[in-house]
């Protein structure tokens, strides 16, 4: 996978509770834990011999590994061995730690040359969000993550793929798009005939959004998990009081309706990798997939 200098949300914060939880990111097995002051990633691999610090626990401050107790800090220093009292602690018995940091519900990991987070550029945002109630739902495709993004930034696809759910009312064919390109992204404006006009977002490196009409948002982060698997993160947002479990139990349905409707498409398609597809034959509807190449391009 190239490596883009970027933040890339990783995970959701709602995930992340007392307890370090692993995840593959990036082909990557990683640890997140909680300390008292933010969130903290390392590999998920203990550097004494080979264990999951997930299996062990936060202690003082620190994670503990489940195997012989040693002690990593939020930087990643070990701090305490407890099987070896008499043994001086030396400087690289370490881990690395990631930059991380959590805003608007993600854990956002940095992928480039390590700084302080506080030294970064902001995390991307969608408009339009902000104070808006949510619900969330996951799930994990078979497939690339440059290929599910293009999937759900191509309108082309929907008489197709969902030719009875989403992509009914478009059996005569897609509808045009009208596209606008900005650092950092784009939009795609349905030019629909009649009623309120669709408007999807992409915003560079992994999150999409839908504008689906006045008082619903559904977005969504695709998350590279390795080259072949992705997980998927969905929101539902809503102008209205929804309780949260029917905002969840929605999002929840509409992964398993549309989303179970693309991905069997999605993880047949060769190369797995988009960065490694420029021999595709591109036609004019396909301009989102154009301009999400372009910033893929543009970014590496
Ligand atoms: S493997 Fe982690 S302390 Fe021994
Ligand atoms: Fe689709």
């Amino acid at each position: 996978m190239a490596e883009k200098a970027h933040w890339f949300p990783v995970l959701a914060s709602s995930e992340l509770g007392k307890k370090p939880l692993a995840k593959t990111r990036f082909g990557e097995r990683l640890v997140f834990w909680r300390s008292k002051e933010s969130v903290v990633c390392m590999p998920n691999r203990c550097p004494h011999r080979g264990a999951a610090l997930s299996l062990g626990r936060v202690v003082n401050n620190n994670i503990a590994c489940p195997f012989h107790g040693l002690e990593f800090a939020p930087g990643g220093k070990c701090v305490h061995m407890p099987v070896e009292q008499s043994q001086r602690i030396t400087d690289d018995f370490g881990l690395r730690s990631y930059t991380v940091c959590e805003v608007d519900g993600y854990v956002w990991l940095w992928r480039g040359d390590e700084s302080p987070a506080a030294e970064l550029p902001p995390v991307p945002k969608h408009s339009g969000l902000i104070g808006l109630r949510y619900g969330e739902s996951t799930s994990v495709w078979p497939a690339h993550y440059t290929r599910c993004i293009e999937n759900v930034c191509d309108f082309s696809h929907l008489p197709f793929v969902h030719s009875k759910t989403i992509g009914r009312a478009m059996r005569d064919g897609p509808t045009p798009v009208e596209l606008e390109e900005f650092t950092g992204g784009f939009r795609g404006h349905l030019m629909k005939q009649k009623g309120p006009k669709p408007v999807l977002e992409f915003l560079y490196p992994n999150m999409w959004m839908l504008h689906a009409s006045h008082n619903i948002y559904m977005t969504a982060v695709f998350v590279p998990v390795d080259d072949h698997s992705t997980e998927v993160y969905g929101r539902s947002y809503y102008r209205l009081p929804i309780p949260k479990i029917l905002a969840d139990g929605y999002t929840r349905l509409s992964q398993l309706i549309v989303f179970a409707e693309d991905w069997p498409v999605v993880a047949s398609q060769e190369p797995w990798d988009v960065n490694d597809a420029s021999d595709e034959r591109l036609l004019p509807s396909d301009a989102p997939v154009i301009a999400y190449r372009k910033l893929l391009r543009n970014y590496q």
